[in-house]
């Protein structure tokens, strides 16, 4: 079985399928988010919280995006990966943007690539469509629309928010932009946004009116501790369960005992 193109995912949500993307970083999760049904697997910036260590996005590279993408897509056969671009992988030149673009798809396998971001964007986007590269868009509080939407108190403000949002989504579908990611917009926006454009939009916190669902595998998971965002929906409790059985084999370990668990 092949991995769904551009064009299945959208003849599938034209049909009113729902997709559901998940964040993935490695090759043994990423197996088992495939084997599970998920379609969208995201190697997301958020690898730099999750999974190095790093106090947020911000410091993750092209070069570690690579090297968890090609975890990714090795493990895989039938999901679309999609390979974020971190900070400054796109924000200095055209060139270079399109340059790591294409990486993502030459270097590490990946079928698209996501950038944050709204209209500004288009000559980027342009350039990348051109060369055959599908870029996924990314709107929402990180991709500079904090301003617009944070704290919406009034309707002006938030019919205000909700056509530049929508400015944008059109804007950026008009460009070549095979998909939206919506990250915590609020719903109104989001459902406008899913009203006023043909391509899949995936909400990750944006309310049930979007054409898919994302989320951050940890939270799902259970692997973040108590500091999950508000949407996120926990699944499981792994970061527990992970925990006592590390904690039963060094019992096992310093008791000299593991040789029993083997009989
Ligand atoms: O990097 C990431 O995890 C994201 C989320 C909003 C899905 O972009």
């Amino acid at each position: 079985m092949s991995r769904p193109t551009i064009a299945d995912l959208r003849a599938r949500t034209d049909l009113g399928e729902q997709l559901a993307l998940l964040t993935a970083y490695d090759s043994a999760f990423a197996r088992l988010a495939e084997s599970a049904g998920i379609d969208l697997l995201l190697v997301g910036d958020s690898v730099g919280p999750t999974m190095l260590g790093l106090p947020s996005a911000i410091p993750v590279t092209m070069d570690d995006m690579l090297h968890h993408t090609r975890a990714v897509v090795r493990a895989t056969e039938r999901a679309h990966v999609i390979c974020d671009l971190p900070f400054m992988a796109y924000h200095c030149s055209e060139d270079e943007a399109v340059r790591n673009a294409g990486r993502a798809l030459q270097e590490a396998g990946a079928q698209s690539v996501k950038f944050e971001g709204g209209a500004r964007w288009v000559p980027f986007v342009q350039r990348c469509v051109d060369a055959g590269i599908p870029v996924m868009g990314h709107l929402g509080p990180r991709g500079g629309q904090s301003s617009l939407t944070h704290g919406i108190t009034t309707d002006r403000a938030m019919a205000h928010a909700t056509r530049q949002l929508v400015d944008d989504a059109t804007t950026l579908e008009g460009t070549g932009v095979w998909a939206l990611l919506l990250e915590r917009l609020p719903q109104e926006i989001a459902q406008a946004i899913t009203a006023a454009v043909r391509i899949p939009t995936i909400g990750i916190g944006s309310g049930p009116h979007c054409r898919g669902q994302a989320q951050v595998m940890h939270d799902v998971l259970g692997l973040v501790g108590n500091t999950r965002p508000p949407h996120a929906v926990r699944y499981a409790e792994l970061g527990e369960t992970v925990r006592e059985a590390f904690a039963t084999f060094a019992t096992d370990a310093k008791a000299g005992r593991l040789h029993e668990r083997l009989e």
